[in-house]
Formats: C-alpha cells, structure tokens, sequence
C-alpha cells in the first residue's frame, strides 16, 4: 500500500517519465584524456548521489556503448559528482552522448568530435578570471561562437573562495559551452580554497577543483597534443612544488626532440611580465620559468591573473628581441600574452606603459589562436567580438 501511494504521489508530482529532481543530471562537462584522439573524460553532478552513473555514446543518436562513472568525493562538498571516460574512441569523428542514470534520468543528447591527429589547421580560444557574472556568461558565448577545438582556461576560474555552492552556480553558468567543447584548465590562486567552518577558516586546497574536473596525468601539471601544437599546462600558483620545474624542463624539452611537434604552447594563470598597477611583473617567474621558456624557444605563453588583455613584445633573455608590431619569425622570442578578462571587474595599468608592452586595453574578452603548419594567428577579442589585435608567428 506505501508504495502503491508513493508511486502514485511520484506519478503526481513529476508526471510519470519525469525525472526525480535531486537525481536529475547537471553541470555536464568534457575534456580530453591523454589522448586527445582517442579519449574524453566526462564529468556531471546530481543534487543527490545515484546508484549508477552512466555516459551513454555512439556515433549516432542511438547511442549504443555504455561507460560507467566513478563518484569523485572531497570534504565539504555539494550534491554528487560523476565522472567517466571513454576510451577507444576514433580519432576526428563525432560522438553523440547522454550522460546520468536509469534511476535519476539522463541529460539531453549532446556532441562532441575527438581531436584531429593531423589538422590542416585548428582553432582554440582562452581565457583566464572568469567567475559567475554577465560578462562571464557572455565570454560563455563568445566561445560557442568561435567554434574552437577546445578552450583553455587561465586559472582563477569560479571565484567560490570556499563557497562551495559558487561551483554549482559556475559549472551551470559554462554548461553550455563545458558540454560541448573540452575544458582544459590551468590551476590560478582562486583555486587553492579556504573554507569557514564554525566561523574558523580551513584550507582545502585545490581539492574542489580537481575533483571537479578532469585533467590529463597529474592534473596540477600536465600536457597534451593538438596535431603539431603541445599544449603545457604549467603550475605558476605552486611553481616551487616538489618536481614541478624539472616536469617542466623535462617535458619542454621532449617536446623540442620530437619531430611531429611545431609549436609549443604554455599555459599558466600568473603572467610573468605584467603591467598592472601594483603588481607589475613576476621576478620569481622570470628567474625560474622563463629561461626554461627560452632554452626550448616556447612559442607563445598564455597567463590571466590580471584582469584586461596585455602582451609583450617577443623576449628572450629577459630583453626584448623584436619591436615588430605584429609579425614575428617563430623563434625570435617567446610571445607572452596575459587574457586575464574572463569575466570580472577590470584592473587598472602603470604609467607609463613599459617599453616591452607591446599593446595593452583594460577590457574584457577572449583569445582566439588559429593554428596552422606554419604559423599561429592570435587575435585577442573584446566582450562584443570586435578585434583588440592580431599578430603571427611565422616560420
Ligand atoms: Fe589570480
């Protein structure tokens, strides 16, 4: 009889097919695994924890393969997390997928396509400082619009500051864009949380955010390939840790020895030349990472942290190496770039304006790189889309 009753209070409530609220699928993200052509780690949160945890896939909308999810946990958390990767995949090829369970229902179908093992040519936006605000959600769009392989994240990502409900707010906030492109980030400040409980503040670390999301090997550090580009995703918010600057060494200079590899890629949320007011530029990550960057010739370092758009000229050694406005032979000198125009409040600039500043706005908006064989476009847009600038590195 009890159950007669609940089912029939469920049948009236929700209407029957309707998905228990607290179990409902939300928050859907992907991002590549190891590798890009073959793998993608899926991620999604319910208000309650499921008896199962599915992503549903195939090349049509039947679907028709089934990976099975783990529930990533960490103290003080919101609702359940799921996570599942798919693995074999085929490389360059659409998938449709749905993910949730038979208990709590599934999410819509959505697509994705895995990585081009050797693209003519591709394109991936950035950004870094993002946060829940209208600007945020408009950059959400900006990223929708361009139609990027993936986007990268600079770090300082959902500015919960031990908020843990913020996150939830934040992963709807880029559902849109997360559920569709892959999400690949880079750890900023923000991300190494402190929580208050019985009004006494407790660190937590990153914990939030990586068992929020999905990165390639270790996470706080780590690389990927996209055709001839390899991507680095450095740690500058813990560039001291244990093993992270030989990691780095190590892994820029497997990426100078291999053939198929062109174009060397960094991503980190501190800048190492900065130009705001009161905070200028980074000596620890000059005296550090940046000779690592010139002694494998990065191409092009992207950094958030200060909130505007700002880059260099070309340097090397610590020294400007072209005064080009905006063609640059690769090699010349590492382009450093600073994205920091997520989504949050402006910060404003010294004056004078440095010599080795090449441009700089206070505004928000995105990066846009178009990679090629032989060269890498970057244009920075503003909120609206309209061009800040556009420069190439070219063989
Ligand atoms: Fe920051």
């Amino acid at each position: 009889m009890k159950f007669g009753l609940a089912l029939l209070a469920f049948g009236l409530i929700g209407g029957f097919g309707a998905l228990p609220p607290d179990m409902a699928p939300s928050q859907v993200r992907i991002s590549y695994g190891e590798d890009p052509t073959r793998m993608m780690r899926v991620m999604w949160q319910t208000a309650t924890p499921t008896p199962s945890r599915t992503v549903e896939y195939g090349e049509t909308v039947e679907l028709g393969m089934v990976a099975t999810g783990t529930q990533p946990t960490y103290a003080y958390q919101t609702g359940a997390i799921a996570e599942a990767t798919l693995y074999n995949l085929k490389p360059k090829t659409k998938y449709f997928y749905r993910v949730g369970s038979k208990e709590g229902g599934f999410s819509p179908v959505r697509e994705f396509v895995t990585a081009d093992p050797n693209p003519k040519e591709f394109v991936f936006t950035a950004y870094g400082d993002h946060g829940v605000s209208p600007d945020a959600a408009k950059n959400v769009d900006n990223v929708l619009f361009e139609k990027p392989a993936f986007h990268l994240m600079l770090g300082d990502i959902s500015y919960a500051n031990g908020v843990q409900p913020i996150w939830d707010k934040y992963l709807e906030q880029i559902e849109p864009m997360t559920s569709v492109i892959p999400f690949m980030l880079t750890l900023g400040n923000h991300e190494n949380e402190d929580i208050k409980v019985d009004g006494k503040e407790v660190e937590i670390g990153y914990v939030a955010t990586l068992a929020r999301f999905a990165m390639p090997g270790a996470e706080n550090w780590y690389t990927f390939d996209y055709g001839c580009a390899r991507f680095v995703s450095a740690n500058s918010d813990a560039y001291k840790a244990p093993g992270h600057l030989e990691w780095l060494e190590a892994t820029l200079a497997a990426a100078r020895k291999d053939k198929k590899i062109k174009w060397i890629v960094v991503l980190q949320h501190h800048p190492v030349y900065g130009t705001s007011k009161g905070r200028g530029d980074n000596k620890g990550l000059i005296e550090t990472v940046a000779p690592i960057y010139d002694r494998y010739k990065v191409d092009l370092v992207l950094q958030g942290h200060d909130h505007h758009y700002e880059r260099q000229y070309p340097m090397r050694a610590n020294a400007i190496a072209s005064k080009d406005k905006s063609r640059y032979k690769k090699g010349v000198g590492t382009l450093y770039v600073v994205e920091g125009g997520g989504g949050r409040p402006n910060y404003d600039f010294s004056d004078p304006m440095p010599e080795k500043c090449a441009i700089r706005e206070k505004t928000n908006g995105y990066v846009r790189v178009r990679v090629t064989g032989k060269s890498l476009v970057v244009e920075a847009k503003r909120l609206d889309r309209s061009l800040l600038e556009k420069f190439e590195i070219s063989e």
